[in-house]
This record gives C-alpha cells, structure tokens and sequence, in this order.
C-alpha cells in the first residue's frame, strides 16, 4: 500500500515537472524537399563539417544515400562513422567520439533507427563531457550541457528516438543496459524522408509501426497524460490506423511512409513526456531474456495488457475510438474501447504478426513478472496496478 501510494507521489512529481519544464521540441523537415531545405538550412549556419552515425546494413543498402547526395549539393563535408552495433556499446560511442574529434566536426547526424541515434545523443554529450565516462553519464540529467548540434534522420517509424530524451547504451563488461536521460539529448531537428523508409521489409514496418503505436496507446492512458501529450497521442493513433496497414501492404506508398513517421514522431513527443507501461515493462524483459525484438514484443503484447486493464481503461480507448472515428457515435464507451482493441488484435493478424511467442518458457515466467513489476513500479504511471497474479496472467497468454 505504501509502495502504491510513494510511486504515485513520484509519477505526479515526474508529471509536474514535464508541466514546470517544457522539452525542447525538435524542428521537423519533411519529405525530400524538407531534407534539401535543412541541408541549405545547416550551411547557412556554417555547421559543414558533420560527423554522420549509421550502421553498415544502412550504408550497403544504400538508405544513407538520397542524405549523402542533400549534403553534397549544398558541399558540406562529413566523416561517415558506421560502425554502430544493433545494441550499441561503449565502446562505439568512444569510437564516434575520436573520429568527430580527429576530423574536427561541427556537428552530428544520425541516419538510422533507436540503436544509431542513442549512440549519436551519447557521442555528442561525450563531446561536451570530455571528463565524464559513459557510465558516470547513467541516470537523470547527468550531462546539463548543450550538445553541439544534433539532428535525427530515422529509417524506421517506430522508435520515436528522434525526439526522445533518452538514450540506452549497453555495457558488455558486465552485461547491462542503461539509459542516459537528460533533456539536452533532444535533437535539434528531426528530418522526416519517406524514401529512406521504403525499403523496410513487411514484418519490421509492421513491429516497429505497432511499436509506436504502443507509444501513442500507453503514453495516452497512463495517468502522466498532459494536454499536450494527449493531442499527440490522439494525432498518432489516427495517423499509425490508417497507413500502417498501407505501408505494409505497399512498401513504395510513399505517403503513407511519410504519415508513419510522422506517428511515430508524434507518439515520440508523447511518451518521452508521459511515459509507457505494462506492455513495455514486460516487452522490455522479453528483450533481456530472448532477444525478442522490442516491436514485435509490443505488438503481441499491447492488446492483451489493454484487454487486462478493463474497465480502467474503457474512457480512453473510446475517446481514441472517437478521434479516429473506429466506431458509430452511436455505440456505448465499452463497445468502442472494445473495437480499439479488437482492431490492433486484427492489425496483428494481417501483418502475420503471432498472437503468442514461442521463445517464452513456463519456467522463466516468474523471472519476467518480477522484472516488468519492478521496472513499472516507480517510473510509468499505469493507469492501475497489476499485482503478481496479474501480470503472471498476461505472460502466461504469451506463451505458445
Ligand atoms: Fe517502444
């Protein structure tokens, strides 16, 4: 009771201080024009000597290319650092930091999904942080320094990590992740390139979509929900509804390419302020233990974490209903929050997305309701608490 009662103080601590500071608000450019416009736009700034960070798989597939050639128009010179790893490391932080360094640059510019643009947000506050090792940056507001300036070109709509304040790094010695959290980590501007996005295969347009989708659903029902957040939650929804299906079934459509990065951004702004939940906690741990793929862990999960939260969450999911116009005025709160459900669980079904997933074992149950409880507890402002028989519930429908 006293627990319940400490992590609501401090959740509505964490909301007040979301209300008291404002996050800074990354500038958007968008579609192929908005790239040529923030490449002028940087050059004018005499920001011409950047350090881009990529991974290889982006650099062979040619995805950095349409970035590169922006660059080039405008002659602004880059050092290519692409040796980003799918869970970045220490060490390849350290590794971005020499070569920004060495080749004196100006500014940084991560093109690719979460992995490459938490390592960019922590090369540049290495940058500004010369004294401090990546792990003494772990926790909040440990860098309080301007980085130099940041911008984010995602090839995936889902991570939001555009325009997060977080970035995680994994730390091989003793084989643990952490966050940095620090406002300064919002980049300056995020460049929304529908093409960069087009050729994504099916199966990771539609986790990483769903991803999002979890970030606008759990970031709007949670009770850290601000004005602000809401509206971008709302605008999410309705946006990742009506072109995640598209953008599956026709990889090329490039406008529903472009309408899924604006969701994921939008649902980025939200949960970086009002935080997730249940299905991240437990995502999270699926992650730890088997690699699961944090989208695909979501999507399975989201509809059966929203089926367990009930009457809790019936309010919202209808006000979600009604902005995206899922249902007839007509229907009952419960029948529209019923639809909102029913419809991600179809979306899983159409993007062959299981609805269990065989890596979770009985034996690691109790492993990963421990875990999700003790990760949720404090941090994300559920909309109700689940006790241990609970969540055991949720993790025993996962397995196949
Ligand atoms: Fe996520």
């Amino acid at each position: 009771m006293f627990i319940k009662l400490f992590s609501r103080l401090y959740q509505f601590g964490l909301k007040l201080f979301v209300l008291v500071f404002p996050f800074p608000k990354p500038k958007l450019y968008q579609g192929s024009e908005g790239l040529q416009d923030w490449a002028k736009t940087i050059k004018d700034k005499g920001e011409t000597k950047l350090l881009l960070v990529t991974d290889e798989t982006l650099v062979n597939l040619g995805v950095i290319n349409p970035v590169i050639a922006a660059l080039e128009n405008e002659q602004i010179s880059y050092s290519l650092f692409s040796q980003v790893q799918p869970n970045p490391t220490i060490a390849n932080v350290e590794h971005g930091l020499q070569q920004y360094l060495d080749n004196q640059c100006q500014a940084i510019v991560a093109i690719g999904g979460g992995s490459v643009m938490d390592c960019a947000k922590l090369i540049g506050a290495r940058a500004v942080k010369p004294k401090k090792s990546v792990k003494q940056l772990k926790g909040l507001f440990k860098i309080l320094k301007k980085l130099p300036p940041f911008y984010a070109i995602p090839t995936t709509a889902g991570t939001g990590s555009e325009t997060t304040i977080v970035a995680v790094i994994s730390d091989p010695e003793v084989q643990q992740k952490y966050a940095v959290t620090d406002l300064v980590l919002a980049p300056k501007a995020a460049i929304l390139v529908p093409e960069l996005t087009t050729g994504l295969p099916g199966h990771i347009t539609a986790t990483t979509g769903m991803d999002a989708l979890t970030h606008a659903i759990e970031s709007y029902i949670g009770n850290n929900a601000t004005p602000f957040t809401k509206k971008r939650s709302l605008v999410a929804c309705k946006l990742i509804f009506v072109n995640l299906p598209k953008a599956y079934a026709n990889g090329s459509d490039t406008q529903a390419r472009l309408a899924m990065l604006q969701g994921s951004f939008y649902a980025g702004e939200a949960f970086t302020r009002a935080s997730v939940g249940y299905v991240h906690a437990i995502a999270h741990q699926l992650g730890a233990i088997y690699n699961t793929p944090h989208g695909l862990a979501n999507s399975v999960i989201l509809p059966k974490v929203l089926r367990w939260y009930g009457k809790s969450v019936v309010r919202k999911l209808a006000e979600i209903s009604d902005h995206c116009a899922l249902a007839s005025p007509s229907k009952t709160a419960t029948e529209k929050a019923q639809g909102v459900i029913e419809l991600i669980e179809s979306m899983n079904q159409e993007m062959a997305i299981p609805n269990q997933l065989s890596e979770v074992q009985n034996q690691d149950i109790d492993q990963i309701v421990d875990a999700a409880l003790k990760e949720a507890q404090l941090d994300y402002p559920v909309p109700k608490f689940m006790e241990k028989a609970d969540c055991r519930g949720v993790v025993e429908k996962l397995v196949a």
